[in-house]
């Protein structure tokens, strides 16, 4: 661990403050926006803040053990890296920096069907903990192929996304000019002009652009991939689509963006493997309940029968800790992992790792727990 660093950065709202004024106006909603009001986005904080743990105290020496194992892969915590998309416009190479501390910390890392690198560069840097997530292509040709590069490159578990039936309007995005391909005005390049790290690392790297679907879309120009994205991926599903999936993919399969307990139960029957309890970090609807206060009825309605996957508002390890108090297995951070990058470049995934982990296990210390199971215990 960094010393110096941690010091500097003992949580990850620190890197968020220091990201802010790090990046470009533009590039900053885009990270860091929900949609309408935002109240999702702290309804998720707020819901989190108020999972309460009861502290147990006369449990003799104990070390905690934050180790565990999903889908018959062992990982060294019990979180990792939630697919974000369109990742270069945040940070050059975010997705390179993420996955080499995801490999090497052996952590999940999940690859966007829209990140701005493919799945061949970033499979052999996740060294077995790659997962892939999938905005459903419409074409079943592409979806085929998508899955068998996915899996060529290493990917082991899927996440089919299905909370985005449509985009959503995100109006500070909106408002900030956040647009593929970037518009270029006067007013954006003062904004980049004046985050000189983020200026540099860009016009090293290239603008970003979405290089796992080119081959589709017979192109590199983005405004040809961003019509490409807006009218051959996503949409709404259906069961049929993801019994498809569950025919030409031959890993473990989650579900991701589900609040619904029913639906739950649906997905299951369907035969994925895994739940992604959701409201994608706020970002989709802004009615969406916490997605904290929707995994309880989830957990209770399939969590015998599925692998629980949660996220949406994550920033700290007592977070990590009270969603796995709640029934999660699993939880992956979004915008946590981002404000790394974006503050701290190629060391940012890495710190993010460790104060996440640092955090988890002091918390359960805390409230003397030794594993990760008896913190289910501790709800008061
Ligand atoms: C996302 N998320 C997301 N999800 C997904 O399935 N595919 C994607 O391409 C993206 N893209 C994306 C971009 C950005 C900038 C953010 C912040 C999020 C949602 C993501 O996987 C996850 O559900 C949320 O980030 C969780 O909330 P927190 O951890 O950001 O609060």
């Amino acid at each position: 661990m960094d010393e110096a660093l941690m010091s500097r950065f003992p949580a990850v709202s620190f890197l968020e403050a220091r990201a802010r004024r790090r990046i470009p106006h533009f590039a900053w909603e885009y990270l860091h926006s929900g949609t309408g009001s935002d109240a999702c986005v702290a309804r998720n904080r707020d819901a989190l803040n108020d999972v309460a743990l009861m502290p147990q105290f006369m449990k003799g020496e104990l070390s905690p053990d934050i180790r565990t194992e999903l889908f018959g892969v062992p990982y060294a915590a019990p979180f990792g890296v939630a697919p974000v998309g369109l990742t270069g416009l945040m940070w050059p190479r975010a997705e390179q920096i993420l996955a080499e501390a995801a490999g090497r910390h052996q952590i999940p890392y999940g690859l966007s069907t829209v990140a701005t690198e493919a799945p061949e560069t970033i499979g052999p840097l996740t060294r077995g903990m790659g997962w892939f997530q999938l905005y459903p292509p419409r074409s079943a040709e592409i979806r085929q192929d998508l899955l068998a590069r996915a899996k060529a490159a290493g990917f082991t578990t899927l996440l089919i996304t299905v909370d985005v039936p449509t985009g959503s309007r995100r109006e500070r995005q909106v408002r900030a000019g956040v647009s593929v391909p970037p518009k270029i005005t006067p007013l954006s390049i003062f904004r980049a002009a004046i985050r000189p790290a983020w200026s540099v690392a860009t016009l090293q790297t290239g603008l970003p652009r979405f290089r796992g679907l080119e081959r589709y879309a017979d192109s590199t120009d983005m405004a040809k991939m961003a019509e490409f994205v807006g009218s051959k991926l996503g949409g709404t599903l259906d069961w049929n689509y993801v019994q498809a999936v569950r025919d030409e993919w031959d890993g473990p399969i989650v579900l991701k963006g589900v609040l619904d307990a029913n639906e739950a139960r649906y997905a299951v029957d369907a035969g994925v493997d895994g739940i992604g309890v959701s409201n994608h970090g706020g970002r989709q609807f802004d009615g969406a309940p916490a997605a904290i206060t929707a995994l309880p009825a989830i957990v209770k309605a399939v969590g015998d029968r599925a692998t629980i996957i949660f996220d949406s508002g994550v920033r700290t390890g007592l977070d990590v800790a009270r969603a796995i108090a709640l029934g999660a297995d699993f939880v992956l951070c979004g915008r946590a992992f981002m404000f790394g990058v974006t503050a701290l470049g190629p060391r940012g995934g890495e710190h993010v790792i460790e104060i996440l982990k640092a955090d988890l296990i002091n918390n359960m210390a805390q409230i003397g727990c030794a594993t990760l199971d008896e913190l289910k215990e501790r709800l008061p």
